[in-house]
């Protein structure tokens, strides 16, 4: 039987690379995303052209029924859920200084990539704990943060504590499941190519150009999409709570 992996906000961008690397790797995909299949069909059709099995459920994982009808789902349809990727996120509509930063904008941000994920990881620990082992663990989830963790941008000051909560997230997990059987990571991208950095598209490039990271390059989805593979799979089991940073050396101090 494939193992199934639940990959959220898996219709484009970093989401997407994962879900193609980890059907690509014999997982079958489930995505959930709020965004509508009509819109991102070509991309869903490259991962059912490798495994006709994926699902694609439009929903978001801030609604708890969403969540949960989404979920049972994926239980009914597969039997067991083998990793999840909680990737979905969001970054503030607009950009503004944190002395004007909304109250607004700070639960649609902290809701979503705190909130959303955290009840999210919930609802499929709780799933994970009654399936047997499979080798050496029951499931993995892994978290999807930001080099924003710890790198201040006072104009989106809601995304930079969302993803330190993120990492809060991380620990507390890891250290509860540990002795389930389910191993929680985190992986930190730097700068990616996405639609979320379109905006800035202009500005990183030109950063990047004068050396902002050591490795001089926009990173891509399959440069996530790569680790995540590598911790889902079977040589990554003596580790939980840990994360990678995926930026270019982005997270090097130097002087
Ligand atoms: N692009 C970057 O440079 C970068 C850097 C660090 C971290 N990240 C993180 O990587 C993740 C993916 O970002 P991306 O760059 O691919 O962005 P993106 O905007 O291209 O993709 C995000 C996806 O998540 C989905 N989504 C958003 N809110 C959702 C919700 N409530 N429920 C379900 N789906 C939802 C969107 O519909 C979209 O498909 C995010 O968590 C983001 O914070 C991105």
């Amino acid at each position: 039987m494939k193992k199934t992996a639940i990959i959220t906000g898996g219709s484009r961008g970093i989401g997407f690379g994962i879900a193609k690397q980890l059907v690509e790797d014999g997982y079958t995909a489930a995505i959930l995303d709020k965004n509508e299949l009509k819109d991102y069909h070509e991309n869903f059709n490259q991962l059912t052209a490798i495994n006709p099995d994926c699902m694609y459920y439009q929903g978001s994982i801030t609604d708890k029924q969403e969540r949960e009808e989404f979920v049972s789902r994926v239980v009914e349809r597969y039997g067991r859920i083998d990793v999840l990727v909680n990737n979905a996120g969001v970054a503030p509509k607009v950009r503004m200084d944190i002395l004007e930063m909304t109250e607004e904008s700070f639960d649609y941000v902290v809701g979503t990539n705190l909130r959303g994920t955290m009840f999210m990881t919930q609802l499929v620990a709780r799933q994970m704990i009654q399936q047997p082992w499979e080798g050496e663990k029951r499931g993995t989830i892994i978290n999807i943060g930001s080099a924003s963790t710890t790198v201040s941008s006072t104009n989106r000051g809601e995304y930079c504590m969302s993803k330190a909560g993120v990492f809060m997230l991380t620990t507390l997990f890891a250290d509860r499941l540990a002795e389930e059987g389910i191993l929680v990571h985190e992986v930190r991208p730097g700068v990616i190519d996405t639609d979320m950095t379109k905006v800035v598209h202009e500005k990183y490039s030109r950063m990047i150009e004068e050396g902002l990271f050591p490795i001089k390059r926009w990173g891509y989805p399959e440069d996530i999409g790569n680790v995540v593979s590598l911790m889902c799979s079977d040589r990554f089991v003596y580790t939980t709570g840990n994360y990678v940073d995926v930026d270019g050396g982005f997270h090097i101090r130097k002087m």
